[in-house]
């Protein structure tokens, strides 16, 4: 279940049930999101492995990167570049915590190149 907080951000769960070096899966408008906990806190990606649609939440999470169950591409789940490789990288998302809920951005959408620039949309309640 999700739900539109403010236009931009929206929430798709609680933050308690992605637990530490784990993943799960959300479906917003359409597309299949992962959403991870590491030790730096919780990452976006899309869900789907650009391989073969393996289903990265059930990946191996390790060193703030996710392995695809299916035949082990890895990625860095703070960019959603592929490891070892110039393609194949991961749509990456905005995601925070608020109040034990998680809220994702789904204008923020990029890949590896605009990492970290998630053009003017600001944090809710910010
Ligand atoms: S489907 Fe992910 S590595 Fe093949």
């Amino acid at each position: 279940m999700s739900a539109l907080i403010d236009g931009t951000w929206v929430a798709v769960g609680r933050a308690a049930d992605v637990p530490l070096w784990e993943g799960r899966r959300v479906t917003v408008d359409g597309r299949r999101v992962a959403i991870f906990r590491t030790e730096e806190g919780v990452h976006a990606v899309s869900a789907d492995c650009p391989h073969a649609g393996g289903p990265l939440q059930d990946g191996l999470v390790a060193d703030g990167c996710v392995t695809c169950p299916l035949h082990g591409w890895r990625f860095d789940l703070r960019s959603g570049a592929r490891i070892g490789a110039d393609d194949g990288a991961l749509t990456r998302y905005e995601v925070v915590e608020r109040d034990g809920e998680l809220l994702l951005n789904l204008e923020s959408a990029g890949g590896p190149a605009s990492a970290g620039h998630m053009a003017g949309s600001g944090t809710p309640g910010a």
